[in-house]
């Protein structure tokens, strides 16, 4: 069991799932409408304190009705939010989510009007109670002085994820052990994993690099310049891949911490992400306790 924080969003999904995508100016009707509590760190925390590790989350968050709902439910996982800044009178962000039951795409829209967690925040963090930081890859400024921060207090293992360009997101690179990209930067740089890595690993060397790829599964590079391939692990039936890249980098933290070489660590890492795609929100039936 490792101590984790995360420095990254919590989100309300409203999830309206239909039968088959609709057209463009459609009108139709959802199926079925869920409320989650969502957010590319939260939900990567959530996993990795199903996996039995102690999870904090520093993000901000609003101080509305809706907060109280993403209050409750990370409570309800066991994810700690003592080092987030909370901000009076704004307003949640809300994601508004199309889940195509037909084959478990999602198309999110999402909405924010709430200011970015603070350096100054992140500063007053006693960084000595944890094992490993795991960073979303936004708020470039911000983010660039929580990493050196961080990397100036010892050895504390950084992970960094990258999952679409933003303007100078690159500063953030030379600062993490790990960089977990997306296939949305990816595609800016090269036009398969294996090259995009490649181009990575001459500008990057020494940092180990991750780059999932929906349902062809996941390429690595390890700090030699192994190049590593995990493949999508099928579930019975693709459900819903809300969260597949956020229980990915889970799966990836998770595996890393317990020292295994990366291409065990993509293996696992597939193996959450494709089970999380078998069923609706993050309950996966491997991990012992299924709260959400
Ligand atoms: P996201 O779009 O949520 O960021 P990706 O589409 O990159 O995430 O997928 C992350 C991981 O989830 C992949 O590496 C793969 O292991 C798993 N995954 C995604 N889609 C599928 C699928 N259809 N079937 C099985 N596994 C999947
Ligand atoms: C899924 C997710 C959703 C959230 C959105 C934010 O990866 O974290 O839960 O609404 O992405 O970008």
């Amino acid at each position: 069991m490792a101590h984790i924080l995360g420095i990254g969003i919590a989100t309300l999904d409203i999830i309206n799932s239909v039968d088959g995508y609709p057209a463009e100016d459609a009108k139709v009707r959802a199926a079925a409408q869920s409320i989650r509590r969502g957010g590319n760190t939260a939900n990567t925390l959530t996993v990795l304190a199903r996996l039995g590790h102690r999870c904090a989350l520093a993000g901000a968050l609003a101080d509305d009705p809706d907060s109280r709902y993403i209050r409750d439910d990370l409570a309800a996982h066991a994810v700690g939010i003592a080092p987030c800044r909370v901000f009076a009178g704004a307003h949640t962000p809300i994601s508004y989510i199309v889940h195509n039951l037909r084959n478990g795409s999602r198309t999110i829209v999402h909405y924010r009007d709430l200011p970015e967690y603070p350096f100054e925040a992140f500063q007053r963090i006693d960084l000595s109670h944890y094992d490993w930081c795991h960073f979303e890859g936004r708020n470039v400024e911000e983010t660039a002085k929580m990493l050196r921060h961080a990397k100036a207090h010892g050895e504390l293992p950084c992970s960094l994820e990258v999952e679409k360009p933003r303007d100078g997101i690159e500063r953030l690179f030379e600062h993490a052990d790990l960089i977990l990209f997306g296939r949305e930067y990816a595609l800016t740089r090269a036009d398969t994993p294996q090259a995009f890595l490649r181009g990575m690993r001459s500008e990057l060397p020494g940092i180990d690099l991750v780059c999932a790829w929906g349902e062809q599964g996941a390429w690595g590079m390890d700090r030699d310049g192994l190049d590593l391939h995990a493949p999508a692990w099928p579930p019975p039936m693709v459900v819903d891949t809300l969260g597949a890249g956020d229980t990915f980098n889970a799966g990836v933290i998770d595996a890393r911490l317990r020292g295994e070489p990366l291409a065990a660590v993509l293996a696992h890492a597939c193996r959450l992400a494709g089970e999380k795609c078998g069923v609706e929100g993050l309950r996966l039936p491997s991990l012992a306790d299924n709260r959400t």
